[in-house]
C-alpha cells in the first residue's frame, strides 16, 4: 500500500484534513504529522476528537515562536520524519508556516509534494500567508486548486502542469459535519436566537498587531444593535489584554469554538464579521452573508456572488457594509466544487501513485 504523509499544524488544516483522511484510508496508508503550531486544546485536540481525525503519529510540538524560528524547527523535524517514514507523497494544506515547512522538507528530499488549496493569492506580500502560498505552489509537484480563479492565478505565474481543479475540501467538511450541528447547544448557552446576532472572528496579524485597527473594529461593534459573539483567538486575546483595549458591552467573548458549535454559530448568525479566509467560504456555503475585516480577499467569488463585502478595519465601512450585504442580491453558483473534493483528490492520487 502506498504511503502518504499529511502535514497539519494549525486549526484550519485539521478541518481540511478530516474529510480527506476518511477517503484516503480506503486506498492508502496515511501518516499524520502535527507540527504543534497550534497547541491549545480549543485550537487543536478538540478537532481531532470531534472530527475523528486519526491520531497523529508524530507531534513536533513546535509551539509559538517568531516566523523564521518556528518554520526552521518544523523543517528540521519534518525532514527527520520523512527520512524515517519514506512516504510516496507528502500532502500539505493551505498557507500556514506548517505548510511551507512541510513543502520544503519534502522537495529537498525529492519526495513528490501535493499542495491542497493551491493558487490562492491576496497580492498582499505583507501577509505571511502570501509568501507561504507562493513558495509552496512553486515547489509543489501536484496542485489541487479550489476554483477557476486559482487556476488563472497559477497560470499567470507559469504554473500550468499538474494543476487539478478539484473544488474546496472545506465544502466537504461543512457537508459532513453540518448534520451534527443540530446537537449543538451553543445558541441556548449564549442566549441568542437564530438570525438575531452577529458572529465575529479576528486573528490576522494585520488586525491584531495594529492596535488602531482593533480599536476601530470594536468601535464599529459598539454601534451595532445586536449582540456580537466573538470566539477569541489566543493571539487576539493576548493583544487586547496587553494593550488594555476595552471590549464593548454588546460583545460576548467566548473561548475558540469547536467545529460543530462553530458551524451552528455561522449558520445562525445574521451576518459574520471576520478576517479569516476559511470563514468567508464557510459563511458562503451556509448562506450567511459576511463582511471581511480586511482590504483584500483570496475568495473573490464570494464577493462577486453578493455574499461578502470587504470593509478593512474602518469603523464607517464596517457599519455600511453590514447594511449593504444584508440587502445585496445574492446568487448561488458552485464556484468551489460540489462538496466531493476529497474523492476527486483520491482519484488523482490513485492515478499518479
Ligand atoms: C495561523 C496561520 C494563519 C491561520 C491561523 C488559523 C501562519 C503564518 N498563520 O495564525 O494563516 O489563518 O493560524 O488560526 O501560519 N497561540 C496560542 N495558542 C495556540 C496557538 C497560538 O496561544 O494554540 C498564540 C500565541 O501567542 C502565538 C500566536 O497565537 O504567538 C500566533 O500563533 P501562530 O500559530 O503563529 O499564528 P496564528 O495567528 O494562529
Amino acid at each position: 500500500m502506498k504511503k502518504i504523509i499529511t502535514i497539519v499544524g494549525a486549526r484550519p488544516q485539521l478541518i481540511k484534513a478530516a474529510p480527506l483522511s476518511l477517503k484516503l484510508k480506503e486506498r492508502f496508508e496515511e501518516v499524520i504529522v502535527h507540527t504543534g503550531q497550534h497547541y491549545d486544546y480549543e485550537l487543536s485536540d478538540i478537532f481531532f476528537n470531534e472530527l475523528k481525525i486519526p491520531h497523529p503519529k508524530y507531534n513536533i510540538s513546535v509551539g509559538s515562536k517568531s516566523h523564521g524560528h518556528q518554520t526552521g524547527i518544523m523543517l528540521i523535524e519534518i525532514e527527520k520524519i520523512l527520512l524515517e517514514e519514506k512516504p510516496d507523497i507528502v500532502i500539505v494544506h493551505g498557507d500556514t508556516n506548517s505548510t511551507i515547512a512541510g513543502a520544503l522538507a519534502a522537495v529537498k528530499l525529492h519526495i513528490p509534494l501535493a499542495h491542497n488549496e493551491a493558487g490562492l493569492r491576496s497580492f498582499n506580500r505583507l501577509m505571511p500567508e502570501e509568501h507561504n502560498r507562493v513558495v509552496t505552489d512553486h515547489v509543489a509537484d501536484i496542485l489541487f486548486v479550489p476554483g477557476e480563479n486559482a487556476v488563472k492565478n497559477l497560470a499567470k505565474e507559469g504554473i500550468v502542469k499538474n494543476v487539478y481543479n478539484v473544488g474546496d475540501v472545506m465544502f466537504d467538511s461543512i457537508l459532513l459535519f453540518e448534520k451534527l450541528s443540530g446537537n449543538s447547544k451553543i445558541l441556548d448557552e449564549l442566549k441568542v436566537a437564530p438570525k438575531n446576532f452577529y458572529l465575529s472572528t479576528i486573528h490576522r496579524a494585520e488586525n491584531t498587531d495594529n492596535i488602531s485597527n482593533l480599536v476601530s473594529i470594536f468601535t464599529a461593534f459598539s454601534k451595532l444593535d445586536k449582540k456580537i459573539i466573538l470566539p477569541l483567538h489566543p493571539r487576539t486575546k493576548g493583544r487586547i489584554e496587553s494593550n488594555n483595549i476595552a471590549i464593548p458591552g454588546n460583545v460576548k467573548v467566548i473561548q475558540p469554538a469547536g467545529y460543530i458549535d462553530m458551524i451552528t454559530l455561522m449558520k445562525n448568525a445574521e451576518v459574520i464579521l471576520t478576517d479569516s479566509g476559511g470563514i468567508q467560504k464557510e459563511a458562503f456555503y451556509l448562506k450567511t452573508p459576511s463582511v471581511t475585516l480586511r482590504n483584500e480577499t483570496e475568495w473573490i467569488e464570494t464577493i462577486q456572488l453578493g455574499w461578502n463585502l470587504l470593509a478593512g478595519a474602518d469603523t464607517e465601512r464596517i457599519l455600511e457594509s453590514i447594511d449593504l450585504v444584508k440587502k445585496a442580491e445574492k446568487f448561488d453558483k458552485p464556484v468551489y466544487g460540489n462538496g466531493n473534493t476529497s474523492e476527486k483528490i483520491v482519484e488523482v492520487l490513485k492515478a499518479i501513485l
